[in-house]
């Protein structure tokens, strides 16, 4: 008997296999519920007693044996797996990671910040809840002027007014009232008009407004920068075009265009095949605006222009539908990365 069970000792020890079938068809051999042990160790009790000892001890190493052999050779058997790569392989590196893109809109807010920071433009902000006066009254809006029926305007509070701003000039004025001149500051932000959504309007949009005053600034020199502004970001070949316009807080204004870039001029349906794109409005600030803000309008003068950062955006990328940059779709936003 002894020798039987050292026998299956060497047996195991010599045991070799190559796959998993193998490896299970051993265990189940030796150590299964009718294996090889089970049947040695219910015959014990048959070992007379002065051998029980020896036997017990050979019984049990050939148990730990069988056990190690089994681990082993399941070990060796998944080591060789992963390298032949049909298992997992524990050397392929993690996902790769997905990279967010920037908006559009602060795609091209930021290159538009950018240009006018070369010339000193330095960035100011407000609010977006206005009051009346910083929105409307300043930029020689008085009460019951007809020209504040141009922005359908969204209110929070009637009498003494509260609102949401219809445009950043607002940022202009306060910035206004708190610095004297020299100023040249560009106030980018989000302003509201009570307008029905649409491809080409949103209640909710974006504006760059610009304003420099100084001793002797003049229509050429606001001329010049728009100019300026026009050939960076849209390209070095770009002409732009000045059309007499209203503003209430300036005088002269105008409307600016740039020639299409996108069919060069010759006309598409883009530019309605005039040739021209609109792309903002400017003009010689009103002396009244100054000296409410107080600011010298004697010694100094001034220029300003507000652009729409979606209508840019929609030139650059030629976007067709306003829409799109407020829905988060990734699949739109995936397209864009910045330079
Ligand atoms: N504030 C004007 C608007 O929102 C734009 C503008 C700014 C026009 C400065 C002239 C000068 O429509």
């Amino acid at each position: 008997m002894l020798n039987q069970i050292k026998e299956h000792i060497s047996e195991v020890e010599k045991f070799q296999a190559n796959t998993a079938e193998a490896v299970e068809a051993f265990r189940i051999q030796y150590l299964g519920k009718k294996g090889v042990l089970n049947g040695l160790f219910s015959a014990f009790k048959d070992v007379p007693n002065d051998e029980k000892k020896e036997f017990g001890q050979t019984l049990n190493e050939l148990k730990t044996k069988a056990q190690e052999k089994v681990e082993a050779l399941k070990t060796a058997l998944e080591e060789k797996e992963d390298q032949s790569g049909s298992g997992i392989d524990l050397t392929m590196s993690a996902e790769p990671m997905r990279m967010g893109s920037r908006h559009p809109l602060s795609i091209v807010k930021n290159e538009i910040v950018e240009i006018f920071a070369r010339l000193g433009f330095t960035i100011s902000e407000g609010p977006e809840i206005e009051d009346d006066w910083h929105n409307f009254s300043a930029l020689n809006l008085p009460d019951e002027h007809p020209a504040r029926d141009m922005q359908d305007t969204f209110f929070i509070q009637r009498d003494p007014d509260y609102l949401l701003r219809t445009h950043t000039s607002s940022v202009q004025v306060r910035f206004m009232e708190k610095n004297q001149a020299p100023i040249r500051t560009l106030s980018p932000g989000r302003v509201f008009r009570n307008e029905a959504i649409s491809a080409r309007a949103h209640c909710i949009f974006h504006q760059i407004e610009g304003l420099y005053v100084d001793e002797n600034v003049s229509f050429a020199d606001l001329k010049q920068t728009l100019l300026h502004f026009a050939q960076e970001f849209f390209g070095k070949e770009t002409q732009i075009r000045l059309r007499p316009s209203y503003f209430p807080f300036t005088e002269p204004s105008a409307e600016v265009d740039i020639s299409c870039n996108i069919c060069k001029g010759k006309g598409c349906n883009i530019c309605k095949y005039t040739g021209w794109v609109e792309i903002l409005g400017c003009g010689m600030v009103d002396p009244n605006v100054l000296e409410n803000c107080g600011i010298d309008a004697k010694k100094y003068t001034g220029f300003a222009f507000g652009m729409g950062v979606e209508r840019i955006t929609m030139l650059k990328y030629q976007i067709k539908d306003l829409r799109l940059f407020f829905e988060n779709d990734v699949r739109f936003l995936d397209q864009f990365t910045s330079a």
